[in-house]
Order: C-alpha cells, then structure tokens, then sequence
C-alpha cells in the first residue's frame, strides 16, 4: 500500500552456510514425506540449524543452489511505460488478476470488465490489491517446481473500482462485496508444456478467504476481556482478516498472512473525545474514512462495538492444503501493524518469526516459539505459534543491538503499567515495547534472511517524511537522515548466527536516494548500481540474491523529489560488493510486492499491486483507466493488481 501521505500521515508513537542448509532441506524432505509434513524452499529458514541434528538423518543432498557471485541481467531503465518490463531473456505473464475466478468446482463467474460482479461472485473471484504470496509445493513435503498452491493476500480496496460507480452512495451490497475483495486467495497452479503457469480450475484447494471467514483466535490474548464482543463473548472467534500485508510461511507448510492498516475501517459516531490505547497509539480516528463501511454495519464503529478493533492486528495462520481448515489468529506474536512475519530456524530448532510494525517511528519485533519445531509430525507443530517470547529491537549508535523481552512483570511491564496479563500486554504490544526503550525506526517492512550467512537478517525501512521534524523524533544511527523520503536496508548479525540470540550488531546495507538530489538529506554518493528508493518488499532466493521492491507513493511516483525515476521497481541486490541492479518496472501507478520463487528458483511469482492508483490514492469510478489500462488494455474496462509470472526464456535459474 503506498500510503505516504494517507492514513499512516499520523505518528502514533509519542514515546554462510549453504552446505547446512543443504544438509537440513534435505533432512526435511526425507523425513516428512514420510510424515506427510512440508519442506520449504527457503534454504534461509535452515540456516545456522546444529549440524548434528542435519548428520543424523543421513540425508541425501538435494542440488546445491548455486550461490551468485554475479548478477547474470542486464538492468532494465526506469520507466513509465504501462507494463511489466523485464531484461532481455526474460519473460513476464500475467497469472491471476482481481476478478478472476478463484477455481471453485461449478463456480467460476467471470470478471466484468465495468466491475458489475456481485457481491457473491466477488467471493469466489480473485481479491483486490494483491500483495504479500508463497509458493507451496504439490505433493506436500516435496520440492516440486511445476505443480503446487499460491496463497496470497488481498491486502484492500479502491472504493473507486470495485462497483461500478464507487462508494459515494454506499450499499449494503457494495459492503458485501468490499468483504469479499479483501483477506487472501489460495489458488493450484501449474506449469504448462510450452513452460507457462495457468490457474488449475477446478481445483479442490482453491479457496477465498474474506472478512466474513471464521477464525479461531488463539494464544495468551484469546478470551480476554478486551477481546470479547457482543456477537463473541468468549473472545475466541473472529470473522474474518483484512489489510493483509506482507506474509510469512512455517517449517510445517502454512502460510502467515500479517494485518497491517486495520484501523483504517473504524471510527467512532460519536466522536468522544476519549484516549484509549487504540486511538494514542494504533492511529485509529473517530471520523470515517475511506470506506464507509459502518453507515452499513456497527461493527466497525467503535461506540458500539468497543472491543472488535482488538481483534484486528494479527498474524493469521492458514493452512493452504487443507481447505477445510480454519483459519487461527496467532496472538503471542502481537498486535501491531503487521508487515510481515518472516520465519528462520534457532539452533536448537525452535522457530523465530520476524516482524516490522509499518508505521512511523514504529519498532522491529522477534517471536521465538517456546518448543522446538517437531519436523517428524507436521500435527505436532499446529500450535507451536500459540506459545513462545516475543521482543522488540533496539538499535544502539555504537552498531550493537540488543533484543527486549516484553513478557508481563519482566522489564517493568507490571499491572500498575496497564498490563495486567501477558494477553493484556499482546492487545497493547507498542506500549509495552514503548516502555522497555526500542528504537523508533522510518517504518519496518519487510525482513529477509540470508540463506548463505547463518543469523544475517535484513529489513526493509521505507522512508519516514517526519523523522526530525518539529516535535517528532529526530535522527539516528540505525534512522540517519531527517525527512527520510528515500529509506534505506538495515541488517544485522545475531550473536553466534543464531537467530534466537539475545543480541546482535548492526548496519545499514544501502541508502536510498540519488546523487542529484536537491536537499542533502536525499543525495546517494556511495549506491553501487542503480537508484532506487522506499524499499518495501525483500527476499532472498536461495542462490542468496536479494530481492528488492519499492513502493514509492503515486502522491511522489516520478515527481517531486523523485522526478524521473519513473515507476516503481524490482531490483537483485549481492549482499557482499553491495551492488544493486533493476530488474523490472512495472505498469502506471502500481507498487511491486509479492515474492516467491519455485524450489528450483525457475520461476519467480510476483504482485502488481494498485496498477492505475493516481496520486489522490483512490480512484474515479468516472475514470477508472486514467492512470493505467493494465493488464487488459481495456480503454472501457478497470486496472487490475495481479500475479505476474517471471521466467528465464531459456529455463534457467531467475537472476543468474
Ligand atoms: Fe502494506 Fe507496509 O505495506
Ligand atoms: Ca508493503
Ligand atoms: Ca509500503
């Protein structure tokens, strides 16, 4: 979401080891197949795990990935044009856009080109604004590369396109049919003789997950009182997920999906003057906004349903190969604007999730789960997420970093604090971290881990046009610049390589900008490669490229300080010469998120999101195709996010 200036505007905070890895994948695709667990592709999650444990299984390497010592593509220019571009050898297809029919047997409406679908149609069709995906192999527990299940998220909508003559008259069916455009899709998908990926329709996988999907809500916060609602009393059950941002996947073969901007639903009538802790500090506003859903519903007004705002700011867990199962919010990893979750393995095998919380001056958080990852029995780690420590990171000027714990009545997170029970302290997790002392950072995205380099962790910090200026937070070490409108790529090294290590060093990968800039704080002198700026997406491939992909807001897109830099963009970064290189631009007006390559790195799955969005970030529904026509070049028709396949002409692995 290229949120620059809209509803994130507020600041709420007024306080190498490839071999093992091997070894490890191995292990895993020997063992639970025969268990009927997953392996992963991400050689990253193994990184750093005890050689002994790997030794044990006797396992047989699979084909080393090989790890790029060179980027093997010429870069691409920044562009406007209305279209993915690629470099030459490359190919990019458009897979599955908003509309499309998600595969469900005897129920596959097709997109109306002037967005009349109906609401039920809606909910068996692709969602709006793609945004955070992961590939699953098919079979379970294989490494296939030809066959498998895409889950994704709907991260939310542009009133503007979604009916025919946007939300100024709202409906009940216009409400219906914003539920149903939000939340996640997973699809089966499949690669053809030619070498192109088509959707499996039907497919008994294919599933739509909506704001009207129940959920389990489960771990330290579920049933607490600051949970409960009228329609819940037991605080245990939620329909559905929205503002699904990036994501995150386990060792057992589910996929985390984050919600980040919730607040952005609610508001209050009544327009009390009150300060709870939603309103200091997770941003939520008495007015309505954007979508007006509560002139439909009470849910989503605050003054009457108090407590349905605690309920949103999760990480929801799904399980993509058993379509029947429930979804479940995970609250031990806490309640902030999620970006995304990103998993690794301790040395002991316990598993660590990272997390940014995308919003100004907002924190970096790690979850360790208290159990160890139980690779013998997928059903043995169902609810491995439900028990663990979470902390929140600070980042120190002398390049350590430390971990903080924010456990109830450790670090002086006490009753008389406000946090009274650690499910208490989850539903409240920015003012426990406010007080154990993080570091207010230029808006945590997305964090990767390095495959070839155990406990080498990089994230994504967006850019931050408040940081310095009056009455905010000034500079840092780990957040350097005042009006911080290019971001920059920090990482850090966990003690030891191991992830789950109380504390690390630090320092910052590379600075957006450019040399020319007119303000010093946006000039770029030391970027090896090509310019780029507000980094968003990031991932890793297992040859230990660094994906990276911008989000420039369309309020800034090729204007202003970022005057010919044309759209937003990809770009493969080597994490030891520090080099970037632009690998794609994408259609008018869109961001570039979603990452997820196939085991054998072949095919890289990516999201167009928001193509079309004008600088007011909403669309006319009297204009739809002003600002883009992408994919369908349909002068009378509406641009469309979708999943882009990306592929090598000649088969080969993407970036090399
Ligand atoms: Fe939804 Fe932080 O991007
Ligand atoms: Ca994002
Ligand atoms: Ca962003």
């Amino acid at each position: 979401m290229s949120h620059l200036n809209k509803h994130d505007e507020l600041v709420s905070n007024g306080s190498d080891n490839p071999s093992l890895s091997q070894l490890i994948d191995a292990h895993l695709s020997r063992r639970t197949v025969l268990a009927g667990g997953a392996s992963l592709s991400a050689a990253g999650l193994f990184a750093g795990l005890l050689p002994m444990q790997a030794q044990a299984a006797k396992p047989v390497l699979p084909a080393m990935p090989r790890k790029a010592t060179a980027l093997g593509f010429q870069s691409v220019p920044f562009s406007n044009a209305d279209k993915v571009v690629v470099p030459d050898g490359y190919t990019a297809e458009v897979l599955y856009a908003w509309g499309d029919p998600v595969g469900i047997k005897g129920n596959m409406p097709a997109f109306k080109h002037d967005a009349s679908n109906s609401a039920a149609e809606q909910g068996v069709q692709a969602g709006m604004h793609h945004d955070g995906m992961h590939f699953f192999p098919l079979p379970m527990g294989s490494r296939a590369a030809k066959h498998g299940l895409l889950c994704m998220n709907h991260e939310y909508i542009d009133p503007g396109l979604l009916t025919t003559d946007g939300n100024k008259q709202m409906t009940e069916e216009k409400y219906k049919k914003a539920l149903a455009a939000v939340g996640a899709s997973v699809i089966e998908v499949a690669k053809q003789k030619d070498g192109s990926w088509q959707v499996v329709r039907p497919s008994r996988y294919a599933r739509r997950i909506t704001l009207e999907t129940p959920m389990a809500l489960q771990g330290p916060a579920a049933g607490h009182p600051l949970m409960q609602t009228q329609d819940d009393p037991t605080g245990r059950e939620v329909l559905g997920t929205f503002n699904n941002c990036a994501n995150g996947w386990t060792p057992w073969g589910t996929y985390l999906t984050c919600e980040e901007n919730f607040d952005a639903a609610f508001c209050d009538f009544s327009q009390k003057q009150d300060h709870d802790f939603n309103k200091t500090r997770y941003g939520v506003q008495d007015e309505e906004k954007l979508y007006k859903w509560a002139d439909i519903d009470l849910r989503w007004d605050r003054q009457i349903n108090r407590n349905e705002i605690n309920r949103f700011g999760w990480v929801v867990e799904i399980d993509p190969y058993d379509p029947a199962s429930k979804p479940v919010k995970r609250t031990a990893l806490g309640r902030i604007k999620h970006e995304g979750a990103t998993p690794a393995l301790a040395k002991d095998g316990r598993v660590v999730i990272y997390m940014g919380d995308d919003q100004r001056f907002e924190y970096i958080y790690k979850f360790v789960s208290a159990k160890a990852w139980n690779p013998k029995n997928r059903k043995a780690n169902r609810d491995l997420l439900d028990e663990g420590t979470l902390y929140v990171a600070r980042f120190n000027e002398d390049g350590s970093g430390s971990w903080l714990e924010l456990t109830q009545g450790k670090n002086g997170l006490t009753a008389d604090k406000g946090f009274a029970s650690q499910g208490e302290l989850l539903i409240k997790t920015r003012l426990a971290a406010d007080l154990v002392g993080a570091t207010k950072m230029d808006r945590p995205e997305w964090i990767s881990v390095n495959p070839h380099k155990a406990g080498e962790v990089y994230c994504t910090l967006t850019n931050n046009n408040q940081r310095g200026a009056e009455g905010k937070p000034g500079v840092d070490a780990a957040n350097p610049r005042k009006n911080n409108l290019f971001g920059q790529i920090i990482r850090w090294q966990e003690r030891d390589g191991d992830v789950a290590a109380a504390d690390f060093k630090w320092d910052i990968f590379a600075m957006g900008g450019r040399p020319d800039a007119a303000a010093e704080e946006h000039k770029n002198h030391k970027q090896l490669g090509d310019l780029f700026g507000s980094p968003d997406g990031l991932a890793f491939s297992d040859s230990g490229i660094l994906w990276i992909q911008t989000d420039i807001s369309t309020s800034i897109l090729n204007q202003k300080e970022y005057a010919g830099m044309g759209n937003n963009m990809m770009l493969a970064a080597l994490p030891e010469t520090g080099e970037v290189r632009r690998f794609l631009t994408g259609p008018n007006g869109s961001e570039i998120t979603g990452i997820s390559f196939t085991p054998d790195q072949t095919t890289l799955f990516i999201n167009i999101q928001h193509p079309g969005e004008p600088a007011s970030e909403v669309s006319d529904p009297a204009k739809p195709t002003a600002v883009s026509a992408w994919p369908d070049a349909n002068p009378a028709g509406r641009p469309r996010s979708a999943t882009v396949v990306v592929r090598k002409l000649d088969g080969g692995v993407i970036g090399l």
